[in-house]
């Protein structure tokens, strides 16, 4: 197994994208694509006439080219969709798709990875959430079918997973116990993925990626490296500065002044019982800064994970003028991050970046009408009549209340979906011509992204970042 010292941490939706996995793959750290929602950056991509052809030149290597060809002409638009006409929808995910939601999600994962991969022998990465578990096996396969060579997965207990790998790995089908809220116990729901049944035909043999887990607690490392359905080769530890979602407090949750989720002692990891474990494991949460990597090796890890750091930079798949305000703050001073307890749907605590103009600011989330046409954060639940639904505490307040869900859950939800993809320059048309706002993440750290900035420059490379971080 290849042991980087700097891990670039998966960043969705489509922050840490191909780019920025390639260049920092290249200089010889492993770079991770991130796998949330790829399907609609694909269907996007391919709507905006795939400009530069990147996706069209990987799609020609997607072993399996009726379902490359079937992908292609639902969204391929020539020289883009007019200015004004607002993206085709995708289907929403559901634990029994359709062939073609299954298709788009196993090649958006496979383009994704195969850039990142093409033209290079480094190792490429691909990140997902434990939470959005009904893509999960598609959009496991597809990057297993492009090759990658890592597997991690946090914000979850992700047991499942390296059991999973070893069955694609042999062609075998694979089974995901779904969690689902209010289930009774004679129900079970999962989702499955046959690659033979997906593919037509017999599958080759793929590369087993390995896989890490991104944990928070000793007692979690010890019950994945026990108790997980095949091996986990490693750990990410992630303290709570870090940026995306956070692990809440131990106990019950109490807030700051300022609302935040106030941690103590008892959140931190105890490193020495993770290396007793025996596996490698990498430190993340604020690592991104010179003599950080020094520290974290002495404390035993075998390197670091960073975001923050490279989601600002030249290769990252935020829009370049959402990064030049933020390092243009950033040079000033006045970046400030909120650890919001409520945003996210998932009901983990999601850093905010309070960015004028975004879906933190008061003035755009109060005017946005709930819509939800993404749904990669609705969570199924069992319904009277036994069957399967699905629900999100950003839809709209109605139709969350006729599905069961409480009204105290829908206090300020924000659409992390729609938000974080228009973050990325996907941001679906509304109703006159506005369109959908950004949501930014960002760690504690971005106070400090402005030390990679050369005097009198506004841009830095993700090369600058990881110089930086070995010197
Ligand atoms: C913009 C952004 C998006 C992120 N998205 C994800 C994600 O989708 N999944 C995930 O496991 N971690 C996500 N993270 C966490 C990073 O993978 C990484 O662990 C973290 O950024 C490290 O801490 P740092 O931000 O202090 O460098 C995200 C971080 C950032 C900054």
């Amino acid at each position: 197994m290849f042991y980087p010292k700097i891990i670039q941490g998966g960043m969705g939706v489509g922050v840490s994208n191909w780019v920025l996995a390639r260049a920092v793959s290249i200089a010889g750290q492993l770079g991770v694509v991130s796998g949330t929602a790829l399907d609609v950056v694909l269907a996007r991509r391919l709507q905006l006439g795939d400009p530069d052809g990147h996706v069209r030149r990987a799609l020609d290597h997607f072993p399996f080219p009726e379902i490359a060809k079937r992908v292609w002409e639902t969204y391929f638009v020539e020289g883009g969709i007019p200015k004004g006409q607002p993206y085709k929808p995708v289907p929403l995910m559901t634990a029994t798709p359709h062939q073609s939601v299954l298709e788009l999600h196993t090649l958006a994962n496979f383009v994704e990875v195969f850039l990142a991969k093409a033209g290079h022998a480094g190792s490429v990465g691909i990140n997902f959430l434990e939470k959005i578990q009904m893509p999960t096996l598609a959009c496991i396969f597809g990057s297993m079918l492009a090759g990658v060579d890592f597997i991690l997965m946090g914000a979850g207990i992700p047991r499942a997973i390296p059991g999973v790998l070893d069955q694609f790995a042999k062609g075998q089908a694979a089974r995901l116990k779904l969690d689902v809220e209010g289930s009774t116990p004679d129900k079970e729901f999962a989702s499955t993925f046959d690659p033979e049944k997906f593919c037509g035909c017999k599958v080759p043999e793929l590369k087993r990626p390995h896989f890490l887990a991104i944990i928070t607690s000793a007692t979690l490392a010890l019950t994945l490296s026990k108790k997980s359905t095949g091996k986990v080769d490693g750990f990410v530890v992630e303290g709570e500065s870090a940026g995306g979602h956070n692990a809440p407090p131990r106990g019950v949750m109490q807030l700051s002044v300022d609302g935040e989720p106030i941690y103590g002692e008892r959140d931190l990891p105890d490193l020495k019982k993770i290396a007793a474990i025996g596996l490698p494991f990498w430190l993340a949460g604020s690592y991104g800064a010179p003599g950080k990597l020094r520290e974290a090796l002495d404390l035993g890890a075998t390197g670091i994970q960073v975001g923050t750091a490279f989601a600002f930079c030249e290769e990252s798949g935020i829009t370049p003028e959402i990064k030049e305000a933020v390092l243009r703050e950033a040079a000033c001073g006045t970046l400030k991050v909120h650890t919001d307890p409520l945003a996210s749907p998932t009901g983990f605590p999601f850093k905010v970046l309070q960015l004028k103009g975004s879906v933190a600011d008061p003035a755009v989330y109060d005017t946005r009408c709930r819509v939800c046409d993404l749904g990669y954060l609705r969570h199924p639940y069992q319904k009277a009549d036994g069957t399967l639904g699905y629900r999100c505490s950003a839809e709209p307040a109605t139709a969350f209340l006729r599905k069961g869900g409480k009204e105290a859950e829908l206090e300020g939800r924000k659409c992390v979906c729609n938000g974080l993809v228009a973050t990325a320059g996907y941001g679906q048309l509304l109703s006159g011509d506005k369109v959908e706002a950004p949501l930014l993440t960002a760690g504690d750290d971005v106070v400090n992204i402005r030390r990679f900035l050369k005097p009198g420059q506004l841009t830095y490379t993700a090369k600058d970042v990881i110089d930086a971080l070995l010197a």
